[in-house]
């Protein structure tokens, strides 16, 4: 690939590593960039596998519960065990417009399952997790409440923070929180200004070469609503996280492979600049009422990771939802 150092202020050394090196240290390192390729191969090599489970709003409903179980078999008998699973958010449904009865049903019913996969699992929260928004949740509760917001979710998954992050044979992965409040009690993609400094401070941290991957459950890119609305339709908050290009801005120097995302249930991947942004479809499909659309089936993401390079396949673990109408 011919370089342009007059219009491009990230240039990829080689498409095989994805490191890229800004004008300034391209022309500080010189030769020396190309020996850093060579090493960073060198230095990661990685042979693992992961899962990516999104959006599976477990519920009493529609046989929710037996399909998420039958995802979760169909995870263990995977020919390459899993060694964590990416978990993208919308858990249950419903936490956000119900009583606290109706959440804690759910989350309890994700616990139950949950615990079936016996590997690590690492969360981002799904708008439909978020608990007493709405003018209609059933004795709502005000905002200081201690089940407020994401306060239920992170007492349930036992957690301390909403975004965190974990490294793995030399590979950094993140769990974003893209599941914003609105002043309104709605929901939206956004990352917050605790989390936009809280990212800068570990991409600072982290060596620009050291492979990295993302999880939010709101996409930074996606076409859906030009696939469904039609081509000049362009994506809102509801749908993608608001401030996804200042994202894109920040990692943009940094080894990015991927970033998975989940919300709009449908399997898809743009690549941009090196980054493959990765919808991993849903396992319960259009809310267990068929394949999303009619034609993304229920499913979930394999993964697997060799050297510098990742390598990523949708599953559908055979869920016939018309047997379950009227369970
Ligand atoms: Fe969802």
């Amino acid at each position: 690939m011919p370089l342009n150092l007059a219009n491009t202020s990230a240039i990829p050394v080689t498409q095989e590593t994805n490191v890229s090196l800004n004008r300034r240290e391209l022309l500080i390192s010189g030769a020396a960039g190309l020996a850093l390729s060579a090493d960073n191969a060198q230095a990661a090599p990685s042979r693992f596998h992961f899962v990516h489970i999104t959006d599976t709003h477990i519920q009493p409903e529609l046989g929710a519960t037996s399909g998420v179980h039958r995802a979760f078999q169909a995870v263990k008998a995977l020919e390459h065990k899993p060694g964590f699973g990416l978990i993208g958010g919308d858990l249950v449904m419903d936490a956000s417009r119900v009583s606290h009865d109706r959440a804690d049903r759910v989350f309890a019913l994700w616990r139950e399952q949950a615990e079936t996969l016996g590997m690590p699992l690492h969360y981002s929260m799904g708008n439909h997790d978020l608990y007493g928004l709405g003018s209609e949740a059933e004795g709502k509760p005000s905002t200081d409440s201690p089940d407020y917001g994401k306060k239920l979710w992170k007492k349930r998954l036992g957690l301390s923070t909403t975004y965190s992050t974990f490294d793995h044979q030399g590979w950094r992965f993140v769990s974003l929180d893209s599941a914003g409040i609105t002043p309104d009690y709605g929901w939206e993609g956004v990352l917050d200004l605790a989390q936009i400094s809280w990212l800068d401070n570990l991409l600072r941290k982290t060596p620009r070469t050291m492979p990295m991957v993302f999880l939010t459950h709101y996409p930074i890119f996606t076409a859906f609503t030009q696939y469904y609305d039609g081509p000049e339709k362009g994506p809102t908050s509801g749908m993608v996280v608001k401030n996804g290009k200042q994202f894109r801005e920040m990692i943009q120097k940094h080894n990015v492979k991927a970033v998975f995302q989940g919300h709009s249930h449908i399997v898809e991947e743009i690549e941009y600049l090196g980054v493959k942004y990765i919808t991993g479809g849903a396992v319960c499909g259009e809310w267990w009422k068929g394949p999303r659309l009619g034609v993304h089936p229920e499913g979930f993401v394999s993964v697997t990771v060799e050297g510098q390079n990742l390598h990523w396949k949708y599953v559908p673990y055979g869920w016939n939802a018309a047997q379950h109408a009227s369970a």
